[in-house]
């Protein structure tokens, strides 16, 4: 069982300015994050996209650019799409020394790539997830033997502005963190989905629904984190014999439910692998998303 850890080794402080590369959405759940929880950080957003650049700098308490500079002491942040992040760092190596700390949360991207196309040593790879936006997010990151402590410890700071981090020590679970924690907003959102619908086929207002699909999921899964119990023994005491819930339940065993959820995951991390695997190889592969 690889080894992971949630605990800060050394008490760092937030480094005074960092880099956004890419301030789309997940660049701009994390900035969002860290303007709530670290407003003394100073956070300068690099972005191609001109309606974005007009929608950062309304929004405010940011310095918005389309030109990356990078200065000693600046903690950059890469949040591009995977697909572009070659040409980028064609375009940018030059400004980047061999100490310069670098955050990526690229999905399907190797350290070791990054820290080749960048020529530096210092890269932490990182998954993070939208819910960043409200302080919610949960990130998994990887730092290898190279990446200096301080190094680490300021990544492991700036993603717990946002919510939690979890280190780990071998990069193949950052494929499965992948799938879990980048997509498992999707999934999740997918499954209220279905929640939303059932109540709005029932004769529920959308809202009525949304607010019952919040509070559910949102209850649940507060209990789950009050609680000792496992998942499923939360589970087996809502379900009386022969009650409604155990009906439902029988519901999605038929339909194998569980191997379905499981499946999925499994695609999802295999998909991370692949665009890892095509990424380091030069090739490219096509649309990322988490
Ligand atoms: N969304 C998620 O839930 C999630 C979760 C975990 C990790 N990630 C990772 O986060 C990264 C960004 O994903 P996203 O969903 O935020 O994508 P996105 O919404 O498309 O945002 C990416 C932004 O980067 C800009 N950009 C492209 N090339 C650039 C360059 N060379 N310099 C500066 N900015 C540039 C894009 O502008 P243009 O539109 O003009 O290209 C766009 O505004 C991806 O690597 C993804 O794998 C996403």
């Amino acid at each position: 069982m690889p080894h992971t850890d949630t605990t800060r080794t050394t008490d760092p402080e937030l480094p005074a300015r960092i880099v956004m590369v890419g301030c789309g959405h997940m660049g701009f759940a994390i900035v969002r994050g860290l303007l709530g929880s670290a407003p003394d950080c100073a956070i300068v957003a690099v972005e191609t996209s001109p309606q974005r650049r007009e929608m950062l700098t309304e929004f405010g308490g940011i310095a918005v650019t389309d030109e990356l500079e990078i200065a000693p002491g600046d903690f950059v942040v890469i949040a591009v799409p995977p697909q572009v992040f070659g040409d980028f760092a064609a375009a940018q190596r030059h400004k980047f020394a061999p100490e310069t700390p670098v955050l990526s949360v690229m999905a399907g991207l190797n350290a070791g790539t990054i820290a080749e196309a960048l020529g530096t040593t210092q890269v932490v790879r990182s998954i993070p997830n939208t819910p960043s936006e409200v302080f919610q997010g949960m990130s998994v990151y990887y730092a290898g033997p190279a990446v200096a402590e301080n190094t680490v410890a300021q990544s492991d700071l700036l993603l717990k502005a946002i919510g939690k981090a979890l280190r780990v020590d071998s990069e193949e679970l950052i494929d499965d963190a992948t799938a879990f924690c980048g997509g498992g907003p999707a999934f999740v959102s997918y499954i209220v989905d279905a929640f939303c619908q059932f109540a709005a086929d029932r004769g529920f207002t959308a809202e009525a629904g949304r607010e019952m699909a919040v509070q559910v999921f949102g209850g649940t899964a507060t209990l789950i984190a009050h609680s000792d119990k496992p998942p499923m023994q939360l589970c087996r005491e809502v379900m009386t014999p022969n009650g409604t819930t155990e009906r439902g339940i029988a519901a999605f065993d038929a339909a194998e439910l569980k191997n379905s959820v499981m499946t999925a995951l499994a695609a999802s991390a295999q998909r991370s692998r692949e665009l890892a695997s095509a990424m380091s190889s030069g090739a490219g592969a096509g649309a990322a998303d988490e």
